[in-house]
């Protein structure tokens, strides 16, 4: 920083030069590693046909997997709900990625009133078009899939502004997603305008990524345990995944080098904005107090994908009568399968990781540390919640 001129901040990201290195560094390499132009070719080239017939995860990673309706299918079935799962799993990141863009960019803008943030803004302005190649594939392929599967949306959805619920499967109705939308509306205002409070945004978009990244790791290894031959003829889904992690690694460094080292480069936080960055991390401990066996490894709440796993039963893939598909979904979601234990403990696990990043955060109460309205989620309360729901679910149904 040029000391003799007056700046209007008291710092620069010159004044750190072993974050601004690692920034640096970590922007090089995802420069030089990008799989955009990967993903837009495995999307391009994706043909359901070709790769219809061979699971595109880990066996664990199938949709309601561990549940009766696991149990009881063939091994083609079994093939088709280890497909849903990616269709249902990436569409639920489009969702995710499609608020990411918009936060990334209100975070650069507040972020750049600062001295020497040019290489901040530029890692996320990058990302960003990285999330829209993601994007692209995700539902390139999903939509091909359901489309040839169901001749209809089951998980995919039309593109849609960055205000929508995240978790497309939410406990919501139509006040609560005003209210969303007002709470994530003011957010981008507020983060475009204030530093800390952008910096902040990254904070948030770290942990929100933690459970992701432990799932999609796995996701990924699917593609990259197989060797450089066996790769060349690998379904494309499963190399999306692989690309996907492959960028994402290099976004999940960033939030942490943003959302912890620049942030600390900051002034301390004023009361207002330490309330706004509580109510950022109680609201994603809010969001992800759910698990599901429909999909696990993600926080939705099941009784909103009743109808889903409803519609893929009675489809002409799997035939169910309406009776039979009744009755598994009573089966699958309201008494106590491994499925369900699975879906519990895939959030236990992400609980004591989001702890732990939670842990070094001084603004925050012990509460929020402890993992807020995660720490209430149990498999009684999940079981009670489903069975109340499905039992409105089967009287409209009928
Ligand atoms: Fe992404
Ligand atoms: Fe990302």
């Amino acid at each position: 920083m040029k000391k003799e001129l007056s700046q209007n901040y008291n710092i620069s990201l010159l004044d750190d030069a072993i974050t601004y290195k690692k920034l640096k560094f970590n922007f090089r390499k995802n420069k030089e590693q990008d799989h955009t132009e990967l993903l837009d070719q495995s999307a391009e080239k994706f043909r359901y046909e070709e790769c219809k017939d061979v699971y595109w995860n880990p066996e664990k990673f199938s949709l309601l997997y561990g549940t009766p309706l696991w149990d009881n299918s063939s091994a083609s079935e079994r093939i088709l709900l280890n497909q849903l799962y990616w269709v249902a799993y990436y569409s639920q990141i489009i969702s995710a990625e499609i608020a990411t863009i918009y936060f990334n960019q209100t975070a650069a803008a507040g972020l750049y009133g600062i001295e020497d943030f040019r290489t901040v803004c530029e890692t996320l302005d990058f990302e960003s078009m990285q999330e829209r190649a993601h994007i692209s594939a995700f539902k390139k392929i999903s939509e091909d899939v359901e489309f040839a599967l169901f001749g209809k949306r089951i998980f995919s959805f039309s593109m849609r502004p960055y205000y929508y619920e995240t978790m497309i499967f939410q406990k919501t109705n139509i006040l609560k997603r005003f209210w969303k939308r007002l709470q994530l509306q003011s957010y981008g205002l507020l983060s475009s305008g204030n530093a800390f409070i952008a910096c902040q945004y990254l904070t948030v978009r770290g942990l929100r990524t933690l459970n992701g990244k432990i799932i999609q790791h796995q996701l990924s290894q699917f593609y990259s345990d197989m060797s450089p031959e066996l790769q060349k003829t690998a379904p494309a889904p499963s190399a999306v995944s692989y690309f996907h992690f492959m960028d994402e690694s290099y976004h999940f460094n960033s939030s942490n080098i943003i959302g912890t080292d620049i942030l600390k480069l900051l002034k301390a936080p004023k009361a207002f904005e330490r309330s706004i960055a509580k109510l950022g991390i109680q609201g994603t401990l809010k969001d992800h107090s759910n698990f599901s066996t429909m999909v696990n490894g993600i926080f939705w709440y099941d009784p909103a994908t009743f109808q889903a796993a409803y519609d893929v039963m009675r489809s002409k893939v799997f035939n169910f009568s309406h009776k039979d598909a009744i009755n598994m979904l009573e089966q699958c979601f309201c008494k106590e399968n491994e499925g369900i234990h699975l879906g519990f403990k895939t959030h236990q696990t992400a609980l004591e990781s989001y702890k732990s990043y939670l842990a070094g955060i001084d603004y925050l109460d012990e509460d929020i540390r402890l993992g807020g309205k995660m720490k209430e989620t149990s498999i009684e309360k999940y079981l009670s919640q489903n069975s109340l729901e499905f039992q409105r679910f089967k009287k409209k149904a009928a």
